[in-house]
């Protein structure tokens, strides 16, 4: 049990719900296994308190917090500083408390890709296809646009509004040199566009717990040599997930998605390599231990 004491820095999460965030589990198992002087608290804030929230953390002079639904858009004109991903995603999940100064980061992209490549899925050359265009499908796309922006590759956006994944092809091509291709989701578009992909990202919410039953793409459009990944972490293997594996494709789950997303905040705020493996651990944990599962 760690000693909390005059000197212990605090971090938090805000958002509305965030009873049920994991991110308290994952960052206190952290600062636990690196014996930091640090505890990390969920604070539900309502989208009109947004405003004094951050003015309050500021004046409590907060290390540094996360930012969940419904406010990591609108917390961008309440920061000091915004990094230039995170400006180009136009969300924010990350804050760091630098010298007084609040600065946003969006570590859902960063993370996803690090969760790719720590399941050894290469970038390179890499045909991607995103099916959803929300907060997690944008911040995926700006990610990967930028990485592929230096090795190669495609993407193509899938979204049920098709106006959502139009504004991400033409905002990814304006900031990236890049191909992208923005189509409503439908039974034919992904027929036709499935057969060449590399690696098929569910963005979506389709098959998130308690609607285990659902899947964004049919069992039939995936293909052995595929790579499936779904950021969709309760449950930790989804229909799409479990279809994947049985077409012989290589699949990587949401909660690793979770877990390094977790892990760059860490390193924005803490500067040290974080306990990956104890991350995993509290979060698997937490997991686990809910019903259904
Ligand atoms: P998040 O931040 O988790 O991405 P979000 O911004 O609300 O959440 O986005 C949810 C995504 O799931 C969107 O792409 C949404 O499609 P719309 O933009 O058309 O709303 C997608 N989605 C949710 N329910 C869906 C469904 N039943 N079928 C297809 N797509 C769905």
């Amino acid at each position: 049990m760690r000693l909390i004491n005059g000197k212990t820095r605090l971090y938090c999460l805000i958002g509305d719900p965030v009873q049920h965030s994991l991110s308290p589990i994952i960052h206190n198992a952290a600062f636990e296994k690196l014996n930091i002087n640090a505890v990390y608290l969920a604070f539900n804030v309502s989208k009109g308190n947004l405003k004094k929230a951050v003015d309050g953390l500021r004046s409590l002079n907060v290390a540094g917090f996360n930012v969940t639904m419904p406010h990591k858009v609108s917390i961008l004109s309440l920061l000091d500083r915004i990094d230039s991903l995170a400006e180009k995603i136009g969300a924010v999940n990350t804050v760091k408390n630098v010298d007084g100064k609040l600065v946003g980061y969006n570590t859902d992209g960063i993370g996803a890709l690090e969760a790719l490549k720590r399941n050894g899925v290469k970038l390179k050359g890499k045909k991607v296809a995103i099916v959803g265009a929300g907060g997690a499908g944008k911040a995926i796309a700006f990610a990967l646009a930028q990485q592929l922006e230096k090795f190669g590759g495609e993407i193509t956006i899938f979204n049920r509004t098709v106006e959502k994944a139009v504004w991400l092809e033409k905002s990814l091509t304006e900031t990236f040199d890049v191909k992208v291709k923005g189509l409503k989701l439908s039974d034919l578009n992904l027929k036709n566009e499935l057969k060449n992909v590399d690696i098929l990202i569910n963005a979506t919410s389709v098959g998130m717990y308690p609607s285990t039953g659902k899947t964004p793409v049919s069992k039939n459009l995936i293909k052995p040599n595929m790579v499936v990944f779904d950021v969709i972490y309760e449950p930790l293997k989804t229909r799409l997930l479990t279809e994947a594996e049985k077409r012989g494709a290589k699949i990587v789950r949401g909660v690793d998605m979770l877990v390094y997303q977790a892990a760059k905040a860490f390193e924005i705020w803490i500067k040290k390599k974080p306990p990956i493996k104890e991350m995993f651990k509290a979060a698997l944990r937490t997991l686990k231990s809910s019903k259904e599962l």
